[in-house]
């Protein structure tokens, strides 16, 4: 029997090494120490063994199966130590590999230009309002004094819905919308898209306005004035000349165009300014008496001023852009530079 013993104990100890993972462990644990496993076989076997030697035998028999469970259970927790290596090996990152790149959208530069432009007006005190691009031909032209018959109404400036709806050609009948409904005092811009039938290299389609309306009683033409250097200066510079010329509005009497001092050339004439040293920002004027009547308030009581400007030129001019048609070409080279 003692020999016996000691043979188990080397096919145990060789089975042991040779033991790879936890479930085949499991099977070594019961081959040996389960209820018909060859150590609990032999334990059954003292009984058939003479007294004298039973004793002895007995007690090899427990230190071999005590043996046994302490090699069993220090594998066990080697083999479980291993597997756990091997999950978090498995499961790593590597923090140092580079993420994959996602481009940060940015604001269409016409678009930052008119949240700039609405800014300053808002620093000024004005509120923003909106109208509808497709517009009825009474607030496009009617209400702001375009007679039937002014060139603006030709079929190849304004893109006709139908007979009486237009595509809105400016955002100026934003202000009979305005005046509809509220009373004076207003101060409002309304920023927005308008149409125009013609396209090429200063001209597209779809562009984009910002109005003003400032009606009171007691405005003159000097609030116009300062209204709009203050927004010139705060746009293109402190220092930047500002000059008003005569012009011709049908909805404003008088009217104005603003120029500003070329920033290009500081007004000795240039390219860009056709060598006129000044360059044409916005339209404006004292709204026409006309026009109060029309949307419902005394002329005699209230006068105000109201001005008109192109989103896309004053972009082209603040970033030397030369075509307009780049603001719609959806080219990321062009995009990315603002
Ligand atoms: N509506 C004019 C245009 O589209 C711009 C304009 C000029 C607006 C003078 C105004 C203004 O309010 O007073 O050309």
């Amino acid at each position: 029997m003692m020999d016996d013993l000691s043979s188990l104990r080397e096919k145990f100890l060789e089975e042991l090494y040779r033991t790879g993972d936890l479930a085949g462990l499991e099977d070594l644990r019961v081959r040996y120490l389960g209820k018909k496993g060859l150590l609990t076989n032999q334990i059954k076997e003292l009984g058939s063994l003479p007294a004298d030697q039973r004793k002895q035998a007995g007690s090899v028999i427990n230190e071999t199966k005590a043996f046994v469970e302490r090699e069993i259970g220090l594998k066990r927790a080697a083999l479980k130590d291993k597997e756990l290596r091997e999950k978090f090996a498995s499961e790593s990152l590597d923090i140092t590999l580079p993420g994959s790149y996602c481009a940060p959208g940015k604001l269409h530069p016409v678009t930052q230009v008119l949240n700039e432009i609405t800014s300053i007006f808002i620093s000024m005190g004005f509120s923003v309002e909106e109208g509808p691009e497709v517009e009825l031909d009474y607030y496009n032209f009617e209400a702001l004094n375009i007679p039937k018959d002014h060139p603006a109404r030709d079929m190849q400036d304004t893109f006709y819905i139908e007979n009486e709806i237009v595509m809105r050609t400016h955002t100026s009948p934003v202000q009979v919308r305005v005046m509809q409904k509220s009373k004076p005092p207003l101060k409002f811009i309304a920023p927005g898209k308008v149409y125009r039938c013609d396209a090429d290299i200063s001209h597209t389609p779809m562009f984009h306005q910002i109005e003003g309306l400032m009606v009171d009683e007691g405005i003159s033409f000097s609030h116009l004035k300062a209204v709009l250097e203050n927004f010139l200066r705060s746009f293109f510079g402190t220092g930047v000349p500002v000059r008003f010329r005569p012009s011709y509005f049908p909805f404003t009497e008088p009217s104005a165009e603003v120029d500003i001092g070329c920033i290009f050339c500081g007004g000795q004439g240039c390219k860009t300014c056709k060598g006129s040293g000044w360059i044409e920002i916005l339209g404006a004027g004292m709204v026409n008496p006309k026009v109060f009547e029309m949307a419902g308030h005394n002329p005699e009581k209230y006068s105000g001023f109201a001005f008109g400007m192109g989103i896309e030129r004053i972009t082209m001019i603040k970033y030397s852009i030369d075509d307009i048609r780049l603001f719609f070409e959806n080219d990321l080279r062009f995009l990315g530079q603002f």
